[in-house]
């Protein structure tokens, strides 16, 4: 009687020789600790239905079979079934080579069958090997499946996030626009017309009057670049590549850098929809402020273009160079985040630099791509 906790194997052995199946059922069935069901084909493509039909455990195959080479056997169930069912080779004697390819294709393991039966002995053990190795990597798929769900569940958060952000960038640039832009206006509009009613009346405006006038003209315009820096209305009016070229002339008027914008004809042709004009945008200002704030540089330069159906926007500077460990410090968002944009396009972003010659960002954007999903 087999051990209790012994749990049952189901074993489909695939083998014309009568003889061999019966030695193979008298072997498990001499097995006192397992506990073996032993299906049996008499030739491949029986042997290839049942796999399907009935999933044993494991598979014991004969590699010379009347109508299936034993490699066609193991290429056809790894086409029904792809590393589900494992599969050890019975070959001949003399048949290492044999063995060699069938591991190659996808055997698990092999054994040699001598004509005093001893590889009947070995059986049990090896069946024992093999299922524990698949155990091992069904749990490795299993995981490799939970990490890859978890990943593309991360990826799908970080899009959303960013939509929201964006969403939230427009509202609170309308709601200073129209509310903090309005009063100031008022405000600015009432003092001009106090300092007016005081010049008809033959009166010296209170000179805090003017000087009043002054701050409300300097508040105005704060609320026009936080506006802007919040989100660009040259974006969302003229389109992309003004408010690229805008964006890059702002940085030079406040950072003292000197700038450059190429949109080059082939960018300009081509339309990019909302989502992508924001992406593209995005990454051109955090390339561009990424200059000013790390990379010490007297010039930066942005070039924009389409080539072979792939828009190619290049963000260059002369400054110290970016250093391997920039590209993987833990505290900093602005390239993971250009990374995120990118591949949620299916695109590719590269940053790179040498010492003392500049760092370039440059983003390359399959249009096809875009144009697949616009029509969508
Ligand atoms: N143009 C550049 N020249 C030199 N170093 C750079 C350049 N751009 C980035 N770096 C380096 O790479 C690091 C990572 O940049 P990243 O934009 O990811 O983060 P950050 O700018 O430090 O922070 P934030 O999350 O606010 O963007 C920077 O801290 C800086 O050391
Ligand atoms: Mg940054």
């Amino acid at each position: 009687m087999p051990l209790p906790q012994a749990p049952r194997v189901r074993v489909l052995i695939v083998e014309d020789d009568t003889v061999d199946r019966i030695a193979c059922r008298r072997a498990f069935a001499a097995d006192r600790a397992h506990s073996f069901e032993l299906l049996e084909a008499e030739h491949g493509e029986e042997g290839l239905e049942r796999a399907v039909a009935e999933r044993p455990d494991c598979i014991l195959l004969d590699y010379n079979l009347p109508d299936l080479s034993g490699l066609e056997f193991i290429d056809r169930l790894d086409t029904a079934l792809p590393g589900v069912i494992p599969v050890m080779m019975l070959t001949g004697a003399d048949s290492a080579a044999v063995a060699a390819e069938s591991m190659r294709r996808g055997a698990r393991d092999y054994l040699v069958k001598d004509v005093d039966g001893h590889y009947l002995e070995l059986l049990p053990g090896a069946i024992d090997r093999m299922l524990r190795e698949q155990r091992l990597l069904d749990e490795k798929r299993r995981t490799e499946a939970e990490l890859r769900e978890s990943q593309s569940e991360l990826r799908r958060l970080a899009a959303y996030q960013e939509t929201i952000k964006e969403e939230e960038r427009k509202r609170i640039a309308r709601e200073i626009h129209d509310e903090l832009g309005g009063l100031l206006t008022g405000i600015k509009a009432y003092i001009s017309v106090a300092i007016e009613r005081a010049q008809r009346d033959g009166r010296e405006a209170d000179p805090l009057l003017g000087e009043t006038a002054g701050l409300a003209q300097t508040a105005i315009e704060t609320v026009r670049r936080v506006i802007s820096d919040l989100r660009p209305s040259v974006l969302d009016q003229l389109g992309v590549w003004p408010a690229v070229e805008w964006y890059t002339e702002q940085v030079a008027i406040r950072s003292g850098i000197t700038t450059e914008c190429r949109i080059l004809p082939s960018a300009i042709a081509t339309e990019l929809d909302a989502e992508r004009s924001t992406m593209v945008f995005r990454i051109a200002q955090e390339a561009l402020t990424n200059v000013v704030r790390h990379a010490q540089a007297t010039h930066a330069s942005v070039l924009a273009e389409v080539v072979h159906g792939v828009l190619l926007l290049t963000v260059t500077d002369n400054g110290k160079g970016i250093e391997a460990g920039g590209l993987l410090s833990r505290d900093s968002w602005g390239i993971l985040g250009m990374h995120e944009r990118t591949r949620r396009f299916a695109g590719d972003l590269k940053v790179f630099g040498e010492p003392g010659q500049g760092t370039t960002l440059q983003l390359r954007l399959p249009l096809d791509q875009e144009q697949k999903q616009g029509q969508a």
